[in-house]
C-alpha cells in the first residue's frame, strides 16, 4: 500500500473548502491539515492550485448487463477502468433477476461477474421484478446478510421487469420494514407498449419513434404514481434516471410537500438532449436510445441542472449501459428492438463540472454533494465514502478546474464505439485518481488491476433517509375519533344489492 502526502491543494468537501495537505496510509486518509510533516519514505504529490475532491460515486451503472438480446460491452473491468479515468472511485450497479428467478442467485451471479474484474469499489442495488413470499424472504436476506440497502422496481418494460401497482405496494412495504430505499424506473409500461404499436403503425420505425411513443407525461405520470404509493406507506423513495422537466417537476412538488423523495438525473439528461433522435444518420440517432428517453426540448439539461444546483434533485448517476453500433442495429427496422442504453461513467464528473460549476450554477461544494456525498449519505456509505476526512477511505481525485478536454469515442477509455457527448469541450479534468490509497490514474495513464476493487456492503436505515420516516411513524399516526356509541335505527344490510322499495 502506498503512503502518500498530497501537498498544497484545496480539499473540497460538501460543507466547506480548505487549503490543506492530505496524508494517506493503509488505504485511509490519516490526516488533513495545513503544513503536515512528511514522514520518511512517503511519496509526495504536489497539488498547489488544484482541488482535492472525494472520488465520484456513480449511483447507477449496468456493466456487462445482458439486456434486450445483447450484452453491454463495457464490463466490470472496462467500465470501472473508465470510471477511474474520469474521477469516479465507486459505482453502484444493478443485479436484475428475471421474473420468477431467485434474487439471491442473481446476486451471486452478478458478484461472480464483478469481483474478479472491478478496478474500483462497488456495491449493488437489487431489482425486484416479481413478487412472492420467496422474494420477500430473499429481500430480507439480502439486507441482513449481503449488505444491500436499495431495491429498484421497474414500472416499464412490460412483461419483462415491470411490476403492477398492487405489487409495488407490498415491495415498498418490505423495503421500509427492512430499512432499504425503494428505487423506481418511472415510466408507464402499458402506455409505452400501446404508444409503440401506434407509432410503428404510422410507419415510423427509426429512433425518433422511441421518444414519440413515450412522452414526458408517461414518465411524469409514473413518477407521481410511485410517489403516491410510497407516500401511503411513509416509505422513502428514490427516482432513478430523471430525464424530463415534467418528471422533475413532480419530484420538486413532492419535496416541497415534505415527502422523502430523491431524484437522480444522469450525465446524459444533464449533458445532452433528445434532438439527436431525429438525426439523419441512423447509427448516431440510435446511439442515444435509452429509457426513459432523452427529451427533444433542448432546454431540459439546463433546467435539470438548475434543480440539481438548488437541491430539488439530489444525486447523479449515469445509467451507463453501453451497446456498440452493430448491437443497436438489431433495431434498424424497428425502434422497439434497439437495445436501450448510453455511456456516461467516464464523463459524468466533467459534464457536471462544465454544465454545473463552470457555468456558475453551483459551487465546488455542491458539485461534491451531487457527485459523491449525497449518494454516500443515501446509501449509508458516509463518511467512509463521499468525504475527505481523517478515517475516510482514501478515494481522492486531484482535479484541475481550469484544464480543458474534448470528449470523444476516439480517446475515451470505454469499450463502446460511440459517445453521446462527442465533441463536447469540458473544463474540469481529473489529473490523478486515488482509489483506497492506490494511485490508479495519473499522467493520463491507468494503473489498475482487475479485482482490486472491493464489494462494499451497506447497512440499512441510513439516517439521511430514515430519521424523518421513523419520527413520522411515531408522531403522525391517525387516531380514531372518540364518540358516544350510535343509538339510532339501523336498516339491515341487503346482500343482493339495492333493496326493492316497490
Ligand atoms: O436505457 C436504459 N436505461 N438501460 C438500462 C436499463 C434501465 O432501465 O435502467
Ligand atoms: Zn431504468
Ligand atoms: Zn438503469
Amino acid at each position: 500500500m502506498e503512503r502518500l502526502l498530497i501537498r498544497g491543494g484545496t480539499v473540497v468537501n460538501a460543507d466547506s473548502s480548505l487549503l490543506a495537505d492530505v496524508y494517506v496510509e493503509d488505504g485511509l486518509v490519516q490526516a488533513v491539515g495545513p503544513g503536515l510533516e512528511i514522514p520518511a519514505g512517503v511519496r509526495v504529490m504536489e497539488a498547489a492550485g488544484k482541488l482535492l475532491l472525494p472520488g465520484g460515486i456513480d449511483t447507477h451503472t449496468h456493466m456487462q448487463f445482458p439486456f434486450m438480446g445483447q450484452q453491454a460491452v463495457d464490463d466490470f473491468y472496462h467500465g470501472t477502468k473508465a470510471a477511474v479515468a474520469g474521477g469516479t472511485t465507486m459505482i453502484l450497479d444493478f443485479v436484475i433477476p428475471s421474473k420468477g428467478a431467485s434474487l439471491l442467485e442473481a446476486y451471486n451471479k452478478w458478484r461472480s461477474w464483478a469481483d474478479p474484474k472491478v478496478c474500483c469499489d462497488y456495491s449493488f442495488h437489487v431489482a425486484v421484478t416479481w413478487w412472492s413470499p420467496k422474494v420477500k424472504e430473499e429481500m430480507e436476506i439480502l439486507v441482513k446478510e449481503r449488505g444491500v440497502n436499495s431495491f429498484k422496481m421497474f414500472m416499464a418494460y412490460k412483461d419483462l421487469f415491470m411490476l403492477q401497482d398492487d405489487e409495488l405496494y407490498p415491495v415498498f412495504c418490505q423495503c421500509k420494514e427492512l430499512g432499504a430505499i425503494a428505487q423506481v424506473h418511472a415510466e408507464n409500461g402499458h402506455l409505452i407498449a400501446e404508444g409503440a404499436k401506434k407509432i410503428l403503425a404510422m410507419g415510423i420505425t427509426g429512433p425518433e419513434g422511441h421518444e414519440l411513443c413515450r412522452s414526458e407525461e408517461v414518465e411524469a405520470e409514473a413518477t407521481q404514481r410511485a410517489i403516491t404509493i410510497a407516500s401511503c406507506i411513509n416509505c422513502p423513495l428514490y427516482i432513478v434516471h430523471v430525464m424530463s422537466k415534467s418528471a422533475a417537476n413532480v419530484i420538486v412538488r413532492a419535496r416541497r410537500e415534505g415527502k422523502v423523495v430523491f431524484g437522480e438525473p444522469i450525465a446524459a439528461s444533464l449533458g445532452t438532449d433528445g434532438t439527436h433522435y431525429w438525426d439523419k444518420d441512423w447509427r448516431k440517432a440510435a446511439g442515444y436510445v435509452m429509457g426513459p428517453p432523452l427529451r427533444p426540448d433542448a432546454t431540459t439539461p439546463g433546467y435539470l441542472m438548475d434543480l440539481l444546483a438548488n437541491d430539488d434533485l439530489t444525486v447523479t448517476g449515469t445509467d451507463n449501459c453501453t451497446f456498440n453500433g452493430c448491437q443497436k442495429a438489431v433495431g434498424k427496422d424497428d425502434f422497439t428492438k434497439i437495445p436501450n442504453g448510453v455511456n456516461g461513467v467516464e464523463d459524468r464528473m466533467s459534464i457536471i463540472w462544465e454544465k454545473g460549476v463552470h457555468s456558475g450554477k453551483m459551487d465546488e461544494n455542491r458539485f461534491v454533494a451531487v457527485t459523491s456525498t449525497n449518494a454516500a449519505k443515501i446509501f449509508n456509505l458516509y463518511p467512509r465514502k463521499g468525504k475527505i476526512a481523517k478515517g475516510s477511505d482514501a478515494d481522492i481525485v486531484i482535479w484541475d478546474p481550469c484544464a480543458v478536454r474534448t470528449i470523444s469515442a476516439k480517446t475515451h477509455h470505454q469499450v463502446v464505439d460511440f459517445n453521446i457527448f462527442e465533441g463536447m469541450v469540458c473544463h474540469g479534468v481529473p489529473l490523478v485518481t486515488i482509489s483506497r490509497g492506490k494511485v490508479v490514474f495519473e499522467d493520463e495513464t491507468l494503473h489498475v488491476v482487475p479485482g482490486d476493487g472491493k464489494y462494499i456492503p451497506r447497512k440499512p436505515f441510513a439516517d439521511y433517509v430514515f430519521k424523518r420516516i421513523r419520527q413520522r411513524d411515531k408522531v403522525c399516526q391517525p387516531t380514531p375519533v372518540q364518540r358516544e356509541p350510535y343509538q339510532g335505527e339501523i336498516v339491515p344490510h341487503c346482500p343482493a344489492g339495492t333493496p326493492d322499495h316497490g
